[in-house]
């Protein structure tokens, strides 16, 4: 073999390791990533929120819209949590909106200590609630793909990389595919609004003065007169409404109905069908005639969300304490 071959044969095999090892520790998230580590975390994750669930029926919206919010800003990595000890806390910004439940993952997060000390990561938790409470609740069930590790840094800041109520299609639009999700993602994940509450100053702008002092024009006249009961023009900022007012705590395709019907309670939800030619309009029409189809597509932009700039490998860490850094 010649000096020359000699050499490429050793670059390519040098290649090859390089390649390997990078393999390697490009981990990805996988459901069975606990299958030796931590083998019965789901039958934990699951007694700890049955138990919720029996003295706060709110607990599954409460846990989903957290994992949103943490997956929007410094991807899925449990950065939400972080209180406390000078950390500048995600939960203090604007886009918190009355946020509840992080005593039900503290309990989580102690219970699987218990199990399996130092191996399930705090976004871990939040993906894996989400999937159980929307199963409990009716929904769909899907793998959840697992191996999140946990932020070191909260980032208070990036909060408005979350939507608010009062943004425009395009604006959710634009913050959706920032993170990689697109329409039917968008369109899908809102139908999360099939349970839970919003509190009336998310929604109160639309039922008196959206235009001119004029209500919004897509909203339906009567519902438009219900909500104004719970829902007054001044005070009542904080009392809540059932963001599906069809069926509130069971997780359907009735959201996509509402839309239809100029029922939707958030601005937000509405502009999905009533913005003329937009993409979201044939989704929300399909949704609405097909719950299997809703649910599939929902499964699947639960993945696409679970999946924002995960944390993986040596990066990160698993907190002893969702609260706070190790
Ligand atoms: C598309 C953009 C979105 C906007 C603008 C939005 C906005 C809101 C607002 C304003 C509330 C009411 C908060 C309050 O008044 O207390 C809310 C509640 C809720 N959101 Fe969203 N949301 C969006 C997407 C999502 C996504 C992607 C999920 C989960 C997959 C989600 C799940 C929930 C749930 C379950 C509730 C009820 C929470 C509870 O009952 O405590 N939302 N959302
Ligand atoms: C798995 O967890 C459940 C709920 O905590 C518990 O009842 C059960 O005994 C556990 N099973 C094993 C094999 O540890
Ligand atoms: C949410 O943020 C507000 C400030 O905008 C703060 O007063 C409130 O305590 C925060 N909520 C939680 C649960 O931390
Ligand atoms: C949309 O985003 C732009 C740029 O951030 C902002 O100036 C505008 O106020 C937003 N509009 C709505 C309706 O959210």
């Amino acid at each position: 073999m010649s000096s020359y071959n000699m050499i490429t044969h050793l670059f390519e095999i040098m290649l090859l390791v390089a390649l390997l090892c990078g393999g390697l520790s490009y981990a990805q998230l996988s459901p069975s990533f606990y299958g030796t580590t931590c083998p019965n975390v789901t039958n934990v994750v699951r007694s700890v929120v049955e138990q919720a669930r029996g003295s706060d029926s709110l607990i599954g919206p409460k846990l989903i819209r957290m994992h949103f919010h943490d997956c929007f800003v410094n991807g899925c990595d449990g950065s939400i949590l972080l209180v406390g000890n000078g950390v500048d806390s995600e939960q203090n910004a604007v886009p918190n909106q009355s946020i509840d439940g992080y005593s039900v993952v503290d309990d989580i997060k102690t219970a699987l200590e218990n199990a399996c000390p130092g191996v399930v990561s705090c976004a871990d938790i939040l993906a894996l609630s989400s999937q159980i409470l929307v199963g409990l609740a009716g929904g769909p069930t899907w793998q959840v793909p697992l191996g999140r590790r946990d932020g070191t840094s909260a980032n208070r800041a990036g909060t408005t990389a979350i939507p608010g109520p009062f943004e425009s299609l395009s604006n959710i639009t634009r913050k959706f595919s920032d993170v990689g999700l697109d329409a039917t993602d968008l369109v899908a994940l809102s139908g999360a609004h099939t349970f839970g509450v919003a509190r009336c100053s998310a929604f109160q702008t639309r039922l008196y003065n959206f235009n001119n002092g004029n209500p919004d024009p897509t909203l339906d006249t009567t519902y438009l007169n219900q909500l104004r009961q719970t829902c007054p023009q001044s005070g009542g900022g904080s009392t809540t409404t059932s963001l599906d007012p069809a069926t509130p705590n069971g997780f359907d395709n009735n959201y996509f109905t509402n839309l239809q019907n100029n029922r939707g309670l958030l601005s937000s939800d509405q502009v999905l069908f009533s913005t003329s030619g937009a993409p979201t309009v044939a989704i929300v029409n399909r949704f609405a005639g097909s719950q299997s189809d809703f649910f599939d597509s929902f499964g699947q932009a639960m993945i696409n969300m679970g999946n924002i700039s995960p944390l993986t490998g040596s990066n990160g860490e698993i907190r002893a304490d969702c609260k706070r850094v190790n």
